[in-house]
């Protein structure tokens, strides 16, 4: 499908994912193109936060841990998340952070491939995951060593016997390139290799299947996406073969196979609770399950097409004057090779978001160079987003982003 900008009203008009736009709040005059870091506010979640403070805690106090069921939310979050993802009930769970459970799929892994030293993953892996690796492995005693590829073409030929575990982000959080999971988990696995795929730029983002591709283990955030709130919890995913065979460090009361028996040695339980820790954190995991409730009602194979179509738009229109102003592409162009995100390098990429922001289209900078742009079926329409293109070249011609104020970094950029 290619929509230009003289289409894209047509487009929406036609668009069978229009009204989903409805059951999210957004501020008008925004365009919103960063719902890949932090996704909107669901209209239901507002309600449903409100009544787990006003009456499952306000009044119903510790009673609420039954009587609300706040004692299943990371299994009942876990089995909605499965949904998206493609996985069976039972294999997800929402708990912590990305980072934090990275951590503790990582060391069960490491320990069901003994013997084999080395973690590979990428360079330009979202970096939060290349330190918790560099921290598990300092944890084991120093004998792992990670290494990374410099480039996707280049990771086939760092599998081999020595490898324990292939860890790699399904689309990358900087460029947007999207690896074949299935493909690259069946090439580890014929090495005897585990995958952990971290999928914090793909749930929800677009069809999944981590029970096909046989990922051993998967992570991923709650609040891109899956539009779960700021600091929402995290999700992972243990394939059912790894059920009951595995450890993980982080032995909390939560994993074990009868908390509420307060037994003083730990059994885990045999199943992914294992992989909980301590009390959930209540009012984040009922924004996520609210904001998870739409994903029902998604046709993820119309999400993905509709995501695919709007960058393609986007790419389009930038094409005409990216030379021009030193917009440099960082996002492949084929579709099976990007998420749903482009990113330009540039010089003074920081200010040209920043006067971006102060028009009202918001994207993000990820250092040294890189203006990015995320692009949610659910919420964002055509006509956004040739919009945003137009602002976007308006900005440079202009060059309004010369300006102090544009150039003073902010802590979250
Ligand atoms: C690929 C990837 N992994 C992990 C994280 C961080 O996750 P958390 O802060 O939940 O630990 C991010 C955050 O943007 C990310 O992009």
């Amino acid at each position: 499908m290619t929509i230009d900008s003289n289409a894209a009203q047509e487009a929406d008009e036609t668009d069978p994912l229009r009204s989903f736009r409805d059951r999210f709040e957004l501020p008008e005059g925004v365009i919103y193109l960063d719902g890949n870091s932090l996704g909107a506010l669901p209209k239901g979640v507002r309600e449903r936060v409100a009544h787990a403070i006003g009456t499952e805690w306000g009044t119903d106090l510790i009673r609420s841990w039954n009587s609300a069921e706040w004692v299943n939310l990371p299994q009942k979050v876990g089995n909605r998340i499965a949904r998206v993802i493609g996985a069976k009930a039972g294999t997800v769970v929402a708990a912590d952070s990305t980072s934090v459970n990275l951590f503790k799929v990582l060391s069960a892994a490491l320990n069901l491939n003994p013997g084999r030293r080395t973690i590979v993953s990428e360079r330009e892996n979202f970096p939060t995951d290349l330190y918790i690796a560099e921290g598990v492995a300092r944890q084991l005693g120093g004998k792992h060593g990670l290494v990374l590829a410099d480039a996707p073409q280049d990771i086939p030929a760092l599998l081999d016997e020595d490898v324990a575990v292939l860890m790699l982000t399904h689309v990358n959080y900087r460029t947007g390139y999207r690896h074949d999971m299935a493909e690259l988990t069946k090439a580890a696995h014929e090495k005897g290799i585990l995958t952990i795929w971290d999928l914090a730029h793909s749930a929800g983002a677009m069809a999944l299947d981590v029970e096909a591709a046989q990922a051993d283990f998967a992570i991923g955030c709650g609040y891109k996406y899956l539009n779960g709130g700021p600091g929402a919890p995290a999700f992972l995913y243990v394939d059912p073969r790894h059920h009951g065979g595995f450890r993980q460090p982080l032995s909390g009361w939560f994993g074990h196979r009868v908390p509420f028996e307060f037994e003083p040695g730990y059994v885990p339980s045999g199943g992914v609770e294992q992989y909980l820790c301590g009390t959930p954190p209540v009012l984040g995991m009922v924004a996520l399950d609210e904001a998870l409730a739409l994903w029902d009602e998604v046709d993820m194979d119309a999400l993905r097409r509709k995501s695919l179509a709007l960058a393609e738009l986007f790419m389009r229109e930038i094409d005409a004057f990216a030379d021009e102003f030193g917009l440099r592409l960082v996002t492949p162009r084929e579709a099976d090779k990007r998420g749903s995100q482009v990113s330009y390098a540039c010089e003074n990429g920081y200010a040209i978001m920043q006067a971006l922001i102060a028009r009202g289209v918001i994207g993000d900078f990820r250092a040294p160079d890189i203006i990015r742009f995320g692009f949610t079926p659910l919420y964002l329409n055509y006509a956004e987003v040739a919009q945003a293109a137009s602002i976007l070249r308006a900005i440079l011609e202009e060059r309004a982003w010369d300006r102090p104020e544009y150039k003073v970094r902010t802590a979250v950029t």
